[in-house]
């Protein structure tokens, strides 16, 4: 029996319908932005493994730190007791971060990432002694699958079982092109409106990944941020898929004028080899936990917290990422993407061509709503797998988001395949 029939008799894998989905690809092994399936068929990985991946597969820098932490310490209850890696990470993400973050709090993915800012930010203003507790977050968000990350994403088909046992947030629209004022105008009256309820504003800056790969600008998240610091909101920047690079500087943070109270990191952490995830927040966020009473203690942790295996691989990654190289990659990739977005601007198969850093993003033009859950997708997908490419279109959007290290020949081969996308309409 191959790899994909024993699969099929025992797993359950995430965002699948299993009833309709054929067998799953067994990958055997990767290198650099290689999966070579177990037939020894060749993909480019032009999503990075759901947006994890920055410096290629199998890394030999990142496996060998990897190898190394392995055999001097696997993993340690890291309450009351710490270990080099986690602060060394520590030091060098507070070095990389908005200048105003000082402390790191450690999970272990994206979407816990995010539980433990909503609850840090909920707490930070229950130690003060205030019922603030309302949340702000976007249309389209999307904060990853547990509730609390579920309740701040947008309501969608994803959250659509749960809604009812959801807790209430406040979305405001996105503040799209020509749309800035509005979502701005709304955001202050809502300020106005909830005065001192407000803890937070939650957002995915600059791309909301997925909720379609949307793009905003810089200019209006700047107002609405300024608005939450005048009325002491919590900002809280979701980087999780932004981060590391992504947008063409280290942080989507970097293009703002303000800094985040609290950011959340994950994915590219670790160069897409293990799971961890950061909640960071500003000393005055901290502050408000330190007290005589231990009832302001954040009760928050799991288990594999700042696990030193992670920690050496996301050590590793940042060596990789801050290397010129690499940032010069990462400004090539931008390059190529505009490339191909001058050179398909008046291309009918492609709506609202977009990019930012590293990600490119466009709406296949076709009939019906641009949307999760339109039928395009799955035919799209084969069409990608088949030509060689893991593209994995959210609805009829399809977006690249390369490892960094993919070469101009590997890039324009993954953009003709888009291009071809007209042969099979
Ligand atoms: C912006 C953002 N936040 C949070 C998450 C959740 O991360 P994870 O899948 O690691 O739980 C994701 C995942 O796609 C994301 O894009």
């Amino acid at each position: 029996m191959n790899l994909s029939t024993r699969d099929q008799q025992v797993i359950w894998h995430p965002y699948t319908q299993m009833q309709l989905s054929g067998p799953p690809i067994a990958i055997e092994k990767g290198e650099g932005v290689y999966l070579f399936d177990d037939t020894g068929k060749k993909y480019i990985d032009a999503v990075s493994s759901w947006w994890v991946n920055v410096h290629g597969h199998a890394h030999p820098y990142i496996a060998k730190k990897i190898a190394e932490q392995l055999l001097k310490l696997e993993q340690v209850i890291f309450a009351g007791f710490t270990h080099e890696p986690a602060i060394e990470l520590a030091e060098n993400l507070l070095r990389i971060l908005p200048g105003n973050q000082s402390k790191i709090f450690y999970s272990d993915n994206g979407s816990t990432a995010v539980e433990v800012a909503v609850k840090m930010a909920i707490q930070y203003w229950g130690n003060k002694g205030l019922n603030r507790k309302k949340i702000i977050s976007f249309e389209h968000a999307y904060h990853g699958d547990t509730f609390g990350a579920m309740s701040v994403s947008a309501r969608s088909g994803f959250t659509q079982p749960f809604e009812s046992l959801l807790f209430d947030v406040i979305h405001i629209p996105l503040p799209v092109k020509d749309q800035e004022q509005k979502t701005i105008q709304e955001f202050r009256q809502l300020v106005e409106d909830y005065k001192n309820e407000i803890a937070a504003f939650i957002f995915e800056p600059l791309v909301l990944g997925a909720g379609g790969m949307l793009i905003y600008e810089a200019a209006a998240l700047n107002e609405l941020m300024s608005i939450c610091n005048k009325n002491s909101i919590l900002t809280i920047a979701d980087e999780v898929m932004t981060g590391f690079g992504r947008t063409g500087k280290y942080f989507a943070c970097d293009y703002l004028d303000g800094q985040p109270d609290i950011i959340c990191l994950s994915k590219g952490i670790t160069g897409g080899t293990m799971p961890l995830g950061v909640t960071s927040c500003k000393e005055e966020v901290f502050n408000a936990f330190l007290s005589d009473d231990k009832a302001k203690t954040f009760f928050h942790g799991h288990s594999y917290t700042a696990n030193p295996v992670a920690c050496t691989a996301a050590l590793a990654s940042f060596d990789l990422l801050v290397q010129e190289d690499c940032l010069q990659n990462i400004r090539r990739i931008g390059d190529q993407h505009l490339s191909f977005i001058e050179k398909n601007k008046n291309n009918t198969l492609f709506n609202n061509l977009r990019s930012k850093g590293t990600i490119l993003a466009m709406d296949i033009a076709v009939e019906g709503t641009t949307s999760y859950f339109n039928p395009l997708r799955d035919k799209l997908y084969q069409f990608f797998l088949n030509s060689g490419v893991l593209l994995r279109p959210l609805g009829n959007t399809v977006y690249v988001m390369p490892p960094y290290c993919i070469s101009d020949d590997d890039l324009g081969f993954v953009y003709s395949v888009i291009e071809d996308v007209k042969t099979m309409l």
